[in-house]
């Protein structure tokens, strides 16, 4: 099972979108996928997957209900284990809810990937959840205090970590991404003391059809799949999966010119 921790210095930069809409296209190439929504006290997931979950980690914690109920289906192979907002279950021990949540997802036969989508920065939970990760995904925005945040990411997490993916959301173009990314490995290499080796996972255009598709409570690869955004979230999937199917299928990368044509007839 691959274990998937999605982070970022900075909050606001597209974690969520990012964690829900893979999670999503993950299980369409047929791999069984938990997302579990980490973002303890602000969780968001059940709306963003629109979904009214009738129980979360909360119930669970308090012993009302077993892991196994707390479970959305979300297809055949997408299972959502809903947080919790408000202030209740920050009084919760952070030992007692990762136990928690290992006990029930260790029950959940067959899963390929496990999804972490936390909350910026890095906290208590956050660093469990990297620690305990075969791979984290730092998202960063092109902006330089998302920058900034994402370097002092790469600093801590390379003491936990030989590798690290970044995803550039919100970016202009590609050549602006993979920029950023040249500068992040850049400075890592030169002022970081045994620095993890950073990989590039991958970019998502700054799109009104993200924001769009946010507001409408729609999922982005699912319900626009054909947009540029979602094509973008595609490959940063395949990268995620070598190109593979769970069957073993290659899936082709996108050509350029399909985005191209797609871009001309926007
Ligand atoms: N590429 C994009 N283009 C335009 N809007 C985007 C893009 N990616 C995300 N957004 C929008 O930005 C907002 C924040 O996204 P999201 O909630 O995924 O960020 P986050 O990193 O999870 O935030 P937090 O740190 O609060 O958990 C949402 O309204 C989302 O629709
Ligand atoms: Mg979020």
């Amino acid at each position: 099972m691959r274990f998937v921790t999605i982070t970022s210095g900075k909050g606001g930069v597209g974690k969520s979108t990012i964690a829900a809409n893979l999670a999503y296209i993950l299980s369409i190439y047929g791999y069984k996928v938990a997302l579990f929504d980490a973002d303890i006290g602000l969780a968001n997931q059940d709306i963003i997957l629109d979904v009214k979950p009738k129980h979360t980690i909360l119930d669970v914690m308090k012993g009302n209900v077993s892991f196994e109920e707390c479970v959305i289906k979300l297809n055949n192979n997408f299972l959502l284990i809903p947080g919790e907002s408000g202030e209740e279950i920050l009084e919760f021990d952070n030992k007692e809810l990762l136990q928690k949540f290992y006990e029930g997802v260790e029950k959940i036969n067959d899963l390929d990937f496990l999804l972490i989508d936390t909350g910026a920065g890095i906290g208590e939970t956050v660093r469990s959840f990297i620690d305990a990760s075969t791979d984290t995904v730092i998202v960063t925005a092109p902006d330089p205090l998302a920058i900034m945040d994402a370097y002092s990411m790469i600093k801590y997490t390379s003491k936990m970590r030989e590798e690290l993916y970044l995803v550039v959301n919100f970016a202009n173009n590609k050549k602006e991404a993979q920029t950023i990314f040249n500068k992040l490995q850049k400075v890592a290499k030169q002022h970081i003391k045994n620095p993890a080796e950073l990989k590039f996972l991958g970019y998502m255009e700054d799109s009104s059809i993200v924001e769009e598709s946010t507001r409408a409570r729609k999922l982005l690869a699912k319900d626009y799949a054909s947009s540029i955004p979602a094509l973008q979230l595609g490959e940063i999937a395949k990268k995620l999966t070598n190109y593979l199917t769970k069957d073993g299928i290659h899936i082709k990368e996108t050509p350029n010119i399909a985005v191209f044509f797609k871009r001309l007839l926007q």
